[in-house]
């Protein structure tokens, strides 16, 4: 196979252990694992997209092909500008396929090129982590030591419990 490029994006605001997790397993399938930080999400962030690909960046650090960038706009436009061959996403329940079927067949009719989506199952110690429930479980003054990164923690514990 030539060069792949994998991407996956998300918000990761924050990143948790279950985005991590299906970043170790892209990493391994890919030949470089682009992890695009979207920055015009309707979402109103916690975390900036600096703060954001500083967590990333320091979490990934060991893992040698993979590189945080943010991107605007369209998913399907940074595909198609940037060489990437295929687009990776987790499915933690059946819920998420319902979503994400719609938004890899819509995608497809975008791309430009051959461009697959990848579906990997999360890990089932992952499955009910969700950034906001993370933000809300923090915000109480619940324990989110096990659901995400350290240094996630760390960054949490300097933005308070707001
Ligand atoms: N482990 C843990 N949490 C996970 C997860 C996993 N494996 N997979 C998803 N999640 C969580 C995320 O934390 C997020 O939680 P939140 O809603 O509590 O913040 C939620 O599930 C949704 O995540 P995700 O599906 O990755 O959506 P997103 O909003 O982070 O990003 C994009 C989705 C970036 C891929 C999509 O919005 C996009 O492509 N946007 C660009 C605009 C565009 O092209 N639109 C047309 C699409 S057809």
């Amino acid at each position: 196979m030539s060069c792949n490029k994998m991407l996956y994006a998300g918000t990761f605001d924050p990143i948790t252990n279950g985005h991590l997790d299906v970043i170790k397993r892209a990493s391994s399938l890919s030949d470089e694992l682009v992890i695009g930080v979207l920055e015009n999400n309707e979402k109103t962030p916690l975390f900036s997209v600096e703060e954001r690909i500083d967590m990333i960046g320091q979490i990934t650090s060991g893992m040698a092909n993979v590189k945080v960038i943010s991107f605007s706009g369209l998913l399907a436009h940074y595909v198609n500008e940037n060489g990437i061959t295929a687009v990776v996403r987790g499915l933690r329940a059946a819920m998420d396929f319902d979503y994400e079927i719609k938004m890899a067949q819509l995608n497809a009719r975008l791309y430009k090129g051959n461009v697959e989506t990848i579906f990997l199952m999360t890990d089932p110690a992952n499955s009910f982590i969700s950034s906001s429930l993370i933000k809300e479980v923090f915000r109480l003054g619940g324990d989110i030591k096990g659901f995400v990164p350290d240094v996630v923690a760390e960054f949490m514990d300097m933005k308070g419990r707001v």
